[in-house]
């Protein structure tokens, strides 16, 4: 893969380890339907599957491979040739075919998952690199649990497979453990140290464990990285991944980073592929999720809501035209003040000169005390019109 230094490429995962969410399988014709979301929403990559994990699996990486063609297609293995050769096979028809090979990187893993040492792990690093490179030329090497891997050791380990032809590093934060600071310092580290480090793309691939995954992906970006591995929704194994739709709006949000013209989203179709994922994966978003939850540009609390209706951006940092929703929502309950009531009698066609606004509002806090939301329909009835005859 020939990689330009000028772009950001963004990697989406949510059909491989965001798949891996217990009770969130997809059907392969499931997963034609996102990956084709995904591909008009502008992706560069798609991990379509682990194919040796089972036929069904397989089966989606080819018929992905076939239906989808312009983002690049990978797989993922394990360090060996079974799973290699499995891949191979199912990328078969892919346009743009990656596979996507790697080991565990820290001691934890080499002495209790591998029983093992440094050097034999490194020798097996290598081996799966050179093997997969015969068959496809775009190699993505991951060193598992690397957010807790010693970083001379990992900067090692990275020099060895850029050498034996890895075309993408990826640093995974497997378990979700780093700071922003240390998992930065460690991308900067490899930039450092690795010598032939140039001659590949870092990849960032943070978990979610302790609520850090987006802000260590952009600390990431910010230490040398040009590639974020992320999920619709943020979805994934325990905690999730990091949210794809997090980071492109910090990107954009953030234009003095430098990286919103380095990424080629189309913002506007991520909350109706965030629906479309919630549904398919029956993984509900959370109400406050950041960009897709439902009460994402929702304004519930009077000083916000006078605020908002006074100018938008007194309590909105993002258009939430930009990210697909119609617009922001003004909420009626109990803690909404006069501004947010007369907005919407005014919607719903009333007259101000002929409503004493203080006496409506007496009554509507009554009514929202009681009621907890007031929708349309409650408003009505509070001014007195028979909704069931109009
Ligand atoms: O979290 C992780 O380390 C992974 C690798 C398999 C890339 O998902
Ligand atoms: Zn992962």
């Amino acid at each position: 893969m020939l990689h330009d230094p000028n772009r950001i490429y963004i990697f989406d995962t949510t059909l491989r380890d965001g798949e891996q969410v217990p009770g969130s399988q997809l059907t392969t014709p499931e997963k034609i339907i996102i990956a084709e979301q995904l591909q008009s929403l502008g992706v560069d990559i798609i991990e379509a599957g682990f194919p040796i994990s089972s036929p069904g699996d397989f089966q989606s990486v080819v018929e992905l491979s076939k239906a989808i063609r312009e983002p690049i297609i990978c797989a993922l293995t394990r360090a060996n040739k079974g799973d290699i050769d499995s891949a191979v096979a199912a990328l078969k028809h892919a346009a743009r075919p990656r596979i996507h090979t790697g080991i565990g990187s820290s001691d934890m893993h080499i002495q209790y998952k591998f029983n093992s040492t440094r050097e034999k792990i490194l020798e097996r690093a290598v081996e799966a690199v050179k093997y997969a490179k015969q068959f496809v030329e775009d190699i993505e090497f991951y060193a598992e649990d690397a957010g807790r891997a010693d970083n001379v050791y990992l900067a090692q380990m990275i020099e060895a497979v850029i050498a034996a032809g890895a075309t993408v590093v990826n640093i995974p934060d497997t378990n979700g453990y780093c700071l922003p600071e240390t998992y930065g310092a460690k991308i900067r580290f490899l930039k450092e140290n690795v010598k032939n480090i140039d001659q590949a793309v870092i990849s960032v691939h943070c978990h979610n464990d302790l609520g850090l995954a987006t802000a260590n992906s952009i600390a990431g970006l910010q230490n040398g990285a040009g590639q974020i591995e992320c999920t619709i929704n943020g979805i994934g194994e325990r905690a999730g991944n990091t949210s794809l739709e997090e980071v492109v709006m910090i990107l954009n949000t953030h234009k003095g980073l430098g990286y919103h013209d380095k990424i080629n989203i189309n913002t506007k179709k991520l909350y109706p592929l965030s629906g479309m994922v919630s549904r398919m994966m029956r993984m509900p978003v959370q109400a406050n999720k950041a960009i897709v939850g439902r009460n994402a540009f929702a304004h519930s609390s009077g000083i916000h809501q006078d605020g908002v209706l006074k100018h938008r951006e007194t309590y909105e940092i993002m258009n939430p035209e930009d990210v697909g929703i119609d617009q922001s929502e003004i909420i009626l309950t109990a803690r909404s003040g006069r501004h947010a009531l007369k907005h919407h009698l005014e919607r719903l066609g009333y007259s101000m000169e002929r409503i004493d606004l203080d006496q409506t509002y007496q009554r509507f806090l009554t009514l929202a005390d009681e009621k907890k939301e007031i929708k349309d329909d409650d408003l009505l009835q509070l001014m007195g019109e028979d909704i069931e005859s109009s």
